[in-house]
């Protein structure tokens, strides 16, 4: 009890600095440590929190960078929402200190090691009042006259960093012109501005900028209800809008309508999301994302980088280039840094010659970099590469088929590995880089290493003995291997087989066969004893320990069906994760459906993929002791075998990668309606999320195009919805106007009817609404019957729009 008393006495005592919650600040009074205002209500916080410095290896205490903010106060993964000093941070093991000046004018962040201000208010004009500083529970920070919220000197949300929060405005003043701008961090350490930017134009868009100046994506006017290119902000019951525009200022503003917590973020990716706290999984979830596809953000990836929208990470190094700075601490997707050249460029202009000079890789279904320029004088390929090759300046040129010659210099930015929709004009172009000559001496190292593979052979001949009593203990140990080791843990190995990187490296021919890009790794293409084909998918990140990642393994390593792609084995060796599967030759299903050139797949082709996947899934989730959720559920994951039976790829990624399911997605990110809307509601995730990825594959197997459009033209207005003209047309009866034309009508109306209303019902808003896998396997087989569903809740307001 006294001791209490004397604690409160303390406290009374450093009444200075303030240490207990409280929203407000005086005159006179600081902060500095541990101590923070929390909002009224709770939710947010405003003090200093540190970072650790990206120069700095080691990690220590004296490498923190030091800012003051406000963040969610109440959600345990720091997020911060505004930042005082973004461009200067404090430096060193102690935290700096918020001075709030006894004349009530100014707040200020001094660095106490050196004693010298780093960031204040700078107000000028004198008031006579006092003021004071509040933590408002909308995450304001205000200096007012005596406390009265509607005379304001000073506040947070007239200075915004990279976030709008509910309630907070973007705007113009249209007197003075200025805007209230958003600027992106630099990366997830350092809260410096970074290169993407957006505002409100005098136009009524918001409109996002690289570097200030390049526009790469506008949200088209407001329309009275939304921003043009953004229907989605119509769905029901979340949103309500402020726009304002009169003489004096245009502005908007958005308010949430439920108990949700969200926030809009100009992310270090250049994108812009509306991000929602999933507190059953504790992450943030996108709602909606601006551009969706990440590739169409001015230099997301970098220099001398391949965006690919399809795989996660969605940015990669050209070949010949490494990532400058891969530190596994990082967000995979903050790529701006880019990658570096391995070699340097030789530049003699000679490649002729033997050794030394410079040579060109080519590289094709990739849209062509930004900022080509033009050569005139070139007629042909041959010229055209001559005029790159003599310059160290030149990185790379293309010969298009139009006819003309173009030639890049310094970095390259914007390079797309274009989808299967076919749908690009320049698919057909192929964009040679300009690397040293060394990155094409692999083979002949190759060749050296296997002639000194000889001699150490033709050594090892003079020991048979030792040799023959390693091939038996070899052969044991795999043997061993093989049977499942009971002993020590029966789930260890369920028949896959463990490989040697050696051998995998050998069967895929160093990895020359590239199949695929799936979502975290490269898929290759190899031959098992020079017969049996694989496919070896190479996972990004290393393995540190076999054990775990066997037992890992184990789970998905039992799954037998034949709707389901097979596992063979894996490998785990220091900095590598390799996973072998059964090779299909037919590869997946987006390439048939999407693609102009592919042979059209018949309607009992369709209809017997769908069943087949709807039974692979029904698999995944009723018949394992452990039921497996996929997550990822896309056309690219299905697979087809040379008589187009699909088999599901890339299942059991959450458990094997041990990570939350809205991890391992690589699909089409951040859309409402082509996301399930548990994803924004913040319930927990069951496998209902798979059933809804299903009904959207259903659509895109009977119309034969892709439910989301890639916005890489950026023309505006063309945002097309298929699912929910789909789900109108169903409900008019009226289905053969969106089945694929390619069929020339030749389907059965009937199964085309069923497999439209199951695709319907499986993207029903409500879980619970929706079929479990085995029930719509049922529906398909034709034991069940099914009624007319209703129309999704949530595609209904986009609908309306
Ligand atoms: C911490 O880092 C600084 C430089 O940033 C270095 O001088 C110091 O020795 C490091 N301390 C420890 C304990 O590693
Ligand atoms: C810090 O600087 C202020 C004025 O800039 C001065 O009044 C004060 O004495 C200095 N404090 C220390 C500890 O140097
Ligand atoms: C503030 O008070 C001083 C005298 O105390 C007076 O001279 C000055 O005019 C006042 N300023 C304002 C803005 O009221
Ligand atoms: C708060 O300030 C506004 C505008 O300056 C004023 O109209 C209002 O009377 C003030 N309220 C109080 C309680 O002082
Ligand atoms: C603001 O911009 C408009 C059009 O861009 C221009 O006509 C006007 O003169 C500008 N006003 C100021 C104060 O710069
Ligand atoms: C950004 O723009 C400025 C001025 O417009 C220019 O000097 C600078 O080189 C640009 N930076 C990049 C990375 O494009």
């Amino acid at each position: 009890m006294s001791f209490v008393l004397i604690l409160i006495a303390l406290n009374a005592w450093c009444g200075l600095s303030v240490q207990a919650s409280t929203d407000t600040l005086s005159p006179g009074q600081t902060l500095t440590g541990d101590g923070k205002l929390v909002s009224s209500n709770g939710k947010f916080a405003l003090g200093f929190f540190h970072s650790k410095s990206t120069s700095d290896n080691n990690h220590n205490d004296t490498s923190r960078l030091w800012y003051l903010g406000i963040w969610f106060n109440q959600i345990p993964k720091l997020t911060t929402v505004w930042v005082a000093n973004r461009d200067s941070p404090v430096h060193g093991p102690t935290s700096p200190l918020l001075t709030f000046a006894a004349d009530g004018a100014n707040l200020a962040v001094v660095n106490l090691a050196t004693n010298s201000t780093v960031w204040s208010t700078q107000i000028t004009t004198q008031t006579n009042t006092t003021t004071i500083l509040v933590l408002l529970g909308i995450g304001n920070l205000i200096l007012s006259h005596g406390g009265n919220t509607s005379n304001i000197v000073w506040q947070s949300f007239d200075h915004p960093t990279d976030t709008l929060l509910p309630g907070a405005t973007i705007g113009l003043n249209k007197v003075t012109n200025e805007t209230l701008r958003f600027v992106s961090r630099r990366n997830s350490v350092d809260q410096s501005p970074g290169m993407y930017s957006m505002e409100l134009g005098r136009d009524g868009a918001v409109t996002m900028y690289y570097n200030s100046t390049l526009p790469y994506w506008s949200s088209g006017a407001w329309n009275g209800r939304y921003f043009g290119n953004v229907p989605e902000m119509t769905a029901p019951d979340r949103f309500a809008y402020t726009f304002v525009d009169d003489d004096r200022e245009m502005s908007f503003a958005y308010h949430l309508l439920d108990g949700s917590t969200m926030y809009c973020l100009l992310d270090v990716s250049g994108q812009r999301k509306l991000l929602a706290w999933h507190d059953a999984n504790k992450v943030w979830m996108p709602v909606f994302t601006n551009p969706s596809a990440h590739c169409t953000v001015h230099a997301t990836c970098g220099s001398f980088s391949v965006c690919n929208d399809n795989t996660r990470p969605s940015c990669g190094c050209m070949k010949g280039f490494a990532n400058a700075d891969l530190d596994g601490n990082w967000d995979p997707d903050e790529r701006t840094g880019g990658c570096t050249r391995n070699f340097p460029l030789d530049c003699s202009g000679n490649s002729n010659v033997g050794l030394g000079g410079d040579k060109f890789y080519g590289m094709s279904g990739v849209r062509m970099p930004f900022d080509p320029k033009r050569v005139e004088h070139a007629a042909s390929r041959r010229e055209c590469e001559e005029a790159c090759l003599g310059e160290c300046s030149c990185t790379a040129y293309s010969f298009g088929s139009n006819g003309g010659c173009s030639v890049w210099h310094g970095e390259l930015l914007d390079v797309i590995m274009l989808g299967n929709d076919g749908g690009s004009t320049n698919s057909g172009e192929i964009l040679y880089i300009h690397l040293a000559a060394e990155e094409f001496q692999s083979r002949r190292n190759h060749g050296r290493a296997m002639v000194g593979g000889f001699v150490a052979a033709c050594f090892a001949t003079l020991c048979v003995l030792l040799i023959i009593i390693v091939i038996v203990l070899k052969v044991r140990r795999k043997r061993r291997k093989l049977q499942c080791n009971t002993v020590n843990d029966n789930r260890v190995c369920s028949g896959l087989i463990p490989f040697k990187y050696r051998e995998l490296q050998r069967a895929t021919r160093n990895f020359s066969e590239k199949i695929g890009a799936g979502g975290f790794g490269a898929v290759f293409k190899g031959l098992l004893n020079e017969s049996t084909p694989i496919a070896v998918k190479r996972l990004y990140g290393s393995c540190r320990e076999e054990k775990q990642f066997r037992a890992e393994l184990s789970s998905i390593g039992i799954i037998h069906h034949t709707n389901i792609v097979k596992m063979i084995g894996f490998c785990c060796e220091d900095n590598k994760r390799l996973l072998v599967y059964e090779y299909m030759p037919n590869l997946s299903l987006d390439a048939h459906l999407f693609q102009k050139s592919a042979p059209t797949l018949n309607w009992n082709t369709r209809y017997q993929i769908a069943l087949g996947v709807a039974r692979g899934l029904a698999y995944l989730h009723e018949s394992c002791r452990d039921y497996i959720m996929h997550c990822d559920i896309k056309p690219q994951n299905i697979l087809l075998d040379g008589s187009f039976v699909p088999k599901i790829a890339d299942f059991g990624m959450a458990k094997l990668l041990k990570r939350d399911c809205s991890r391992v997605m690589t699909t089409t990110r951040g859309t409402i309606g082509y996301l399930a809307p548990e994803w924004i509601s913040g319930v927990a995730i069951t496998p209902k999320i798979d059933v809804y990825s299903y009904g959207m594959v259903l659509l895109e197997i009977i119309s034969g195009r892709m439910n989301s459009h890639n916005d890489y033209n950026s023309d505006g207005d063309d945002v097309v919805y298929f699912p929910v003209h789909v789900a109108r047309k169903l409900l008019k009866g009226d289905v053969m106007s969106f089945v694929d034309h390619k069929l020339h009508g030749n389907v059965i109306l009937e199964e085309v009817v069923r497999v439209c209303k199951v695709a319907c019902w499986c993207i029903q808003d409500k879980e619970f609404d929706r079929p479990t896998m085995g029930k719509v396997v049922q529906i398909l087989e034709g034991v069940v019957e099914l009624d007319m569903p209703p129309m999704p809740r949530l595609l209904e307001a986009i609908v309306a729009s």
